[in-house]
């Protein structure tokens, strides 16, 4: 405060008593991937509103960037990527001027690096990890400060979330897979370029979060119920189906008990297919009782039918046939 007061003073009096202008001040460069934006500070200056002027030196001569800017900043992103500069930048009012204040400006070593991107993919026990490498914003699109410097690679932290413990690797391709991770846990990535050939790091992303899904083979006890139940529906079926051939069992056996082996008349009747299917089919609709009493007449007939060898069964006809 004291100083900025002092400041101030000095700058009035300077005005005052030479008639000059005061320089900007706390002249930076603040480039990030390649975007340069030289910035500064309006020093005060009682009399009215200051204009800027800012250059670069090429080739010897200074080339106005800025000139009469009422901004306190000036874009330098033009400036080409591979080259040690010295920029300048003054402070104007009413055709007087500051001195000029000088910064030098290396792109390569000076740029910050910015955060690269990251997309994840969660498996169960693995994470795969994509990189976009920072984009260059004066460049076609294809250009990526991974293009730009030869010896670029990704540091990688990667940390159970909750967890403080980081785990590091290295990657020097877009895309990567963490293994051996705990299924149904959420594992948080942050990721920063680095130049290992200059021992430059950049920006740290914002940690990306993702949830490890949940194993690929089902849990024990899961297997167990459906096994479990797999079994206990196959035995309710073979009960159902046992006792259905229980019933019919019995049911023939009741009826055809006292007849073996079946009689001659009745063996030739079920050989023809007409009246077969006319037992098979007048069967069911019968009731039980009565199917039993007219079978049992049908052995009446066959022993009859003994004494008569050449008599068909068909002669009696109505009585033999368990129709209705
Ligand atoms: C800035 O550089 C110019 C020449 O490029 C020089 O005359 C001047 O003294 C320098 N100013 C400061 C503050 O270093
Ligand atoms: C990470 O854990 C914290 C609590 O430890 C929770 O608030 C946060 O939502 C979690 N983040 C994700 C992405 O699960
Ligand atoms: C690289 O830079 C870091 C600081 O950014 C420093 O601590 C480290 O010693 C440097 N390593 C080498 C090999 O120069």
């Amino acid at each position: 405060m004291a100083r900025g007061l002092w400041s101030w003073l000095g700058s009035c009096l300077l005005v005052s008593a030479l008639g000059m202008v005061p320089p900007p001040e706390n002249v930076r460069m603040n480039s990030v991937n390649f975007k340069n934006i030289l910035e500064w500070e309006s020093p005060a200056f009682p009399k009215g509103n200051l204009t800027f002027k800012a250059q670069y030196l090429s080739y010897r001569k200074f080339q106005d960037v800025c000139n009469s800017t009422a901004l306190t900043q000036c874009d330098f992103s033009s400036l080409s990527k591979y080259g040690e500069y010295t920029l300048r930048v003054r402070a104007e009012f009413a055709g007087e001027h500051s001195d000029w204040v000088n910064i030098t400006f290396y792109p390569m070593d000076d740029t910050i690096i910015g955060p690269p991107g990251i997309k994840l993919e969660a498996l169960s026990h693995a994470l795969y990890i994509y990189f976009l490498a920072p984009k260059i914003e004066t460049e076609h699109e294809t250009w990526t400060m991974k293009s730009i410097y030869n010896s670029w690679v990704y540091n990688v932290q990667y940390w159970k979330n909750g967890s403080d413990e980081k785990n590091p690797i290295t990657c020097q391709y877009e895309s990567e897979i963490l293994q051996n991770l705990e299924p149904w846990t959420t594992y948080c990535v942050r990721v920063q370029g680095f130049l290992p050939d200059r021992n430059k790091t950049g920006e740290w992303s914002e940690p990306v979060c993702e949830h490890t899904i949940s194993d690929e083979t089902a849990p024990t006890w899961v297997v167990i119920i459906v096994v479990l139940a797999a079994a206990v529906c196959a035995c309710l079926v073979l009960l159902g189906c046992f006792s259905l051939l229980w019933c019919i069992y019995k049911r023939t056996k009741y009826t055809f008990a006292h007849r073996t082996p079946l009689p001659q008349h009745l063996k030739e009747f079920l050989s023809h297919p007409q009246h077969n299917r006319l037992l098979f089919f007048s069967f069911p609709l019968s009731d039980e009782n009565e199917v039993f009493d007219k079978l049992s007449v049908i052995t009446d007939i066959s022993e009859s039918s003994k004494q008569n060898p050449g008599d068909n069964f068909r002669s009696p006809p109505g009585q033999g046939l368990p129709s209705s």
